[in-house]
């Protein structure tokens, strides 16, 4: 390979990151850098999650050079924003990158690269682009995004859409099109389960004593929820949707490993524990994760990062939110925006299941997130053009 990045100066590569979705993504792209000795690459993580982040860390075997420890309980923005910016100066000041990798939209993402721009520092953007166009919805990823996008010096765009947003925006020079490298960390990680039958077993042996089900046999309806913005009456909503559902397909068995934000928590716990068919369970590895999404018939979800898997895993998904800015995928068909009203949703998934015309309409779509080459398109393009 050219080391044309070395020529221009380029050596010392920092990837900023700090909650469990950004690690998924970024993990497929550390270790594509990793394949060449001529970068020098440095991880600092925020740790703005704990225990959700320690165990990809360990499973996509990521070595930390910085670790700013930041994740207090029930943290508040301020908090993350204010003593993560003030932490990232001292790391700046150490580690002296000449390019900074920042992932997403979450307050890690948006610190990392504030922090990179008052020290005028190169930014890359990796998921630029996705906007919802409603300032308050995904809170507070939309604004996290726009702010990032214009701080940045290298954007890389999962799809056509995203960067049409950017040209809109103004946003025109070092925007490229490569996917998202979320499906790169999906592919790796599905491969891993499928060639080692012994981590498979390990797998579902645990899944069953988690939930108590014999899970090769029984029906399963996947939920995960986590947005700040559902907090409150839109949560109770889904939870009291997920309970009518529960009792009007008796047959199936709905699992959900709950985030650990305590908002999430509390309501979830208070209206969902004790029902038979319900499983509420800790967040799963993800290894865990990805082999029971791919065991399970529909997904529920308002994660971002769920519903872009989802899609290569020919899942169809009811997007339990009033917006989304990964509309590719309800474009495609594959996803659908059920809102949090909860006789929608209840509707919507009674639908999916029964009807199997639709069911297969769905689950059959084009994947318009990538073909899992993202990372290796994003350092080929970067060597070339810096
Ligand atoms: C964060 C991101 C959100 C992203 C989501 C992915 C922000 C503002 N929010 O939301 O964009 O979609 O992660 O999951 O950047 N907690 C633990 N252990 C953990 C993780 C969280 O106990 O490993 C609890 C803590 O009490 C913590 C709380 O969850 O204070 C909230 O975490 P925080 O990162 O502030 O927000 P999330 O809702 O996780
Ligand atoms: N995930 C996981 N374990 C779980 C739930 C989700 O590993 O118990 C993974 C999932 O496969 C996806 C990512 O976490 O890659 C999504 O994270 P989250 O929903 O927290 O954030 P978002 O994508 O909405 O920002």
């Amino acid at each position: 390979m050219e080391s044309s990045i070395n020529q221009n100066n380029v050596s010392i590569i920092l990837f900023i990151f700090g909650t469990r979705p950004e690690t998924i993504k970024i993990s497929p792209l550390i270790k594509e850098f990793r394949k060449y000795s001529e970068y020098e690459i440095k991880i600092c993580i925020t740790a703005q999650h704990r225990e959700m982040l320690d165990q990809i860390l360990s499973f996509f075997d990521i070595k930390v050079d910085y670790d700013l420890n930041l994740m207090e309980p029930n943290q508040s923005l301020f908090d993350i924003t204010a003593n993560g910016l003030k932490n990232l100066e001292e790391v700046l000041n150490d580690c002296n990158p000449n390019l900074i990798f920042v992932q997403g939209d979450t307050t890690t993402a948006f610190i990392g690269a504030l922090a990179g721009f008052y020290k005028k520092i190169k930014i890359t953007h990796i998921e630029a682009g996705l906007r919802s166009f409603n300032k308050y919805s995904p809170f507070p990823e939309e604004i996290n995004r726009v702010l990032i996008d214009h701080i940045s010096d290298y954007h890389f765009v999962p799809t056509n859409k995203a960067k049409d947003n950017l040209m809109k925006e103004g946003i025109e020079k070092n925007v490229w099109i490569v996917g998202n490298t979320v499906i790169d960390a999906i592919l790796q990680t599905k491969a891993i389960i499928e060639n080692n039958p012994e981590l498979e077993e390990s797998i579902i042996t645990n899944l069953e004593i988690l939930t108590n089900i014999n899970l090769r046999k029984s029906k399963i309806i996947l939920i995960t929820c986590h947005r700040r913005e559902s907090f409150g009456k839109p949560l109770e909503n889904i939870c009291y949707a997920i309970k009518e559902i529960s009792e009007k397909l008796p047959d199936f068995e709905i699992i959900c490993p709950v985030h650990l934000n305590p908002n999430i928590k509390k309501s979830v716990y208070s209206i969902l524990s004790k029902i038979k068919n319900v499983h509420l369970i800790d967040p799963l590895t993800y290894p865990h994760f990805v082999w029971l999404m791919s065991k399970s018939l529909i997904i529920l979800t308002d994660s971002g990062g769920v519903q872009e898997e989802a899609l290569t895993l020919g899942k169809p998904v009811l997007v339990i939110r009033d917006v989304t800015e990964r509309m590719e995928g309800v474009d495609a068909g594959t996803a659908k925006l059920v809102g949090t009203n909860k006789k929608n949703i209840v509707e919507e998934t009674i639908t999916l299941v029964t009807e199997e015309k639709k069911y297969f309409k769905m689950a059959n779509a084009i994947n318009p997130y990538g073909d899992g080459k993202s990372s290796k398109k994003i350092f080929d393009l970067l060597n070339k053009n810096l």
